[in-house]
């Protein structure tokens, strides 16, 4: 078992810190306070081929492995977790599932367009089908050489910007999660239309919105996968979904250490820098420990994807404990901060306010510990 990253991983780091440092960290905390979607810096990424990264070449993409597509989500996190929302949502949850799924002709007509410009998204969500994502009403219903699909799915990413959605509809309500069916589905498609745009605690950068069908017409050669399939076709995204989840959580959580440690080392309390305390000393100490164990089950989850074997159970358990230590460190990083911490001149209590959602969206903390203990027991 080899625990080094290859030289390709390694290059992938540097690019993406220099890209971050550049381009992502000076726009941060105005993308923060706007709430307004990097437009131009997601030009960029598609521009440098991080947008449709793990695509295959011959579709436009950059061709990376799940490594390499982890580690940038990891890095521009540092700086903007919105940001790293944005990529993580197109890459592994729109483009994956297309990758996967999708028909020779469904991957010839959406791959270069999900590397060349066009933002996806992923629609399951709807008002009372959260954790329990089965129970989704939204129908689609066949109907000669088109379904019409019914329904609206709720805290979508990329919601008012993406071109192109994959969505999950009922086509046969008798049958449970073997009545579910995947879709893709384009903005102009007749009858889609966006619905209302979430205005959240953190991630203001990342586009958050209601999707509404109203016999909303899309082609049959659109339906992604086996008609009845979407279910698993669902799970199996999100299990890579979670995979990137876990980069952006660990971004978050080493971002706000280099913050804090930073900090700790200017600001002089009792006649020393704080970082001199012992007590400070050992929470970073702690910090890595998290940071180190997070990276190791991250990388593998990913590794093991891109082997091709299953990798329900570690995604979880990767997801599950960086985002659960992103909570904690930016926390504990804001603690350090003290009263500083708490305005909005440093840019510790956005990322705590980020750090958030990772422990929500993409299968909540109680759910990784359903498929957890679903998996070993
Ligand atoms: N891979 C492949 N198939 C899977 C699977 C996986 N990981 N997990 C389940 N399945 C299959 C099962 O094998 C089963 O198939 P059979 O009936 O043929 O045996 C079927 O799916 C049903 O499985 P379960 O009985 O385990 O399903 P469940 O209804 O009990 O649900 C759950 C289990 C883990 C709680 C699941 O509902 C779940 O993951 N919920 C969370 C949903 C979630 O993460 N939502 C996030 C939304 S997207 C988002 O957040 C992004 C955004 O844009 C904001």
């Amino acid at each position: 078992m080899d625990f080094n990253l290859t030289r390709e991983q390694e290059l992938v780091r540097k690019m993406m810190r220099s890209f971050t440092e550049n381009e992502v960290e000076p726009i941060a905390a105005e993308t923060d306070r706007t709430s307004e979607y990097p437009a131009e810096t997601i030009d960029k990424l598609f521009r440098y081929g991080v947008m449709g990264m793990v695509v295959p070449k011959e579709y436009g993409g950059a061709g990376a492995d799940d490594v390499c597509g982890a580690i940038a989500i990891e890095e521009i996190s540092k700086a903007c977790a919105s940001t790293g929302d944005i990529v993580a949502t197109h890459n592994g949850l729109c483009c994956g599932p297309i990758m996967k799924h999708g028909t020779p002709e469904q991957k010839a007509k959406y791959l270069p367009m999900l590397t060349s410009g066009h933002v996806g998204a992923f629609a399951l969500t709807e008002p009372n089908a959260g954790s329990d994502a089965s129970k989704g009403t939204t129908t689609a219903v066949l109907d000669g050489d088109h379904y019409v699909l019914n329904g609206s799915k709720i805290f979508i990413t990329n919601g008012y910007v993406a071109d192109i959605f994959v969505v999950f509809a009922m086509t046969d309500p008798s049958k449970g999660t073997k009545g579910i069916s995947a879709f893709i589905v384009e903005k102009d498609f007749p009858g889609f239309s966006v619905g209302k745009h979430e205005e959240k605690m953190g991630l203001h950068g990342s586009p958050t919105a209601e999707i509404v069908f109203t016999d909303c017409i899309v082609p049959k050669e659109n339906l992604l996968g086996v008609a009845g399939k979407g279910f698993s076709i669902a799970m199996q995204t999100l299990d890579g979904g979670r995979i990137g989840i876990a980069a952006q959580a660990l971004g978050i959580a080493e971002g706000a250490m280099a913050k804090a440690m930073e900090f700790t080392k200017s600001r002089v309390q009792f006649g020393k820098p704080i970082s001199k305390f012992q007590n400070t000393q050992f929470k970073f100490a702690d910090m890595q420990v998290a940071i180190t164990a997070g990276q190791y089950l991250t990388y593998a989850a990913a590794a093991k994807k891109g082997e091709g074997k299953r990798f329900t159970l570690d995604a979880a358990m990767a997801k599950l404990f960086t985002s659960e230590n992103a909570m904690k460190i930016t926390t504990e990083c804001l603690q350090m901060f003290g009263g500083y911490g708490y305005t909005k001149d440093y840019p510790i209590e956005r990322m705590m306010r980020d750090a958030k959602i990772t422990e929500i969206y993409e299968g909540t903390s109680e759910v990784q510990r359903i498929v957890i203990s679903g998996n070993i027991l």
